[in-house]
């Protein structure tokens, strides 16, 4: 009676433990096949935005990174690189100047070549081309 008991035991003990150990297992994968995939996403979304993604979060307050210009204009002061096609709009205040003859007021409300076309598509609004003008000249200052 008593070897049975033990036996018994045993067994009740044997499967509980096996079935506890089974339950580790299957975490075990659950957690390899949620912490897989995160990495890759992280490194994903990290690599699309290049550079400017870890200052981009400071700046959401940022006219030229609301507005997209920053798809193709490099804003160094910002750490921004742009796409390599447009100048860095921290120069932008003097060198709209030297290279169209006209002020940055002038040029948002006349734009000349590429950005004719950009501000054809997606216009600003007359509040918005003051955010760019006192960021463009703030930055000119510095
Ligand atoms: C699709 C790409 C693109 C986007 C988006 C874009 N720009 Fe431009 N921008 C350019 C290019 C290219 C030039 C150079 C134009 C040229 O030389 O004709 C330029 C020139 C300029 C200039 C003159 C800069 C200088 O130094 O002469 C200003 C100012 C400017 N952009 C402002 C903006 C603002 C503000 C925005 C966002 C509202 C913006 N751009 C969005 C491509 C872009």
């Amino acid at each position: 009676m008593n070897k049975a008991f033990r036996w018994t035991l045993f067994l009740v003990v044997g499967i509980v433990v096996g079935f506890m150990a089974s339950l580790l297992f299957i975490n075990n994968d659950k957690q390899v096949a949620t912490t897989e995939p995160s990495p890759q996403t992280e490194t994903v979304t990290s690599t699309e935005p290049a550079e400017p993604a870890p200052n981009l979060a400071e700046h959401t307050d940022n006219i030229l990174v609301q507005k997209g210009c920053i798809a193709c204009h490099a804003v160094s002061p910002i750490g921004v690189k742009g796409n390599g096609t447009a100048p860095d709009l921290a120069i932008a205040y003097d060198d709209v100047k030297n290279r169209f003859g006209k002020s940055l007021e002038e040029f948002l409300a006349e734009p000349e070549g590429t950005m004719s076309a950009v501000f054809e598509t997606s216009p600003l609004t007359d509040e918005e081309k003051e955010k760019v003008i006192s960021i463009v000249k703030e930055y000119s200052e510095q």
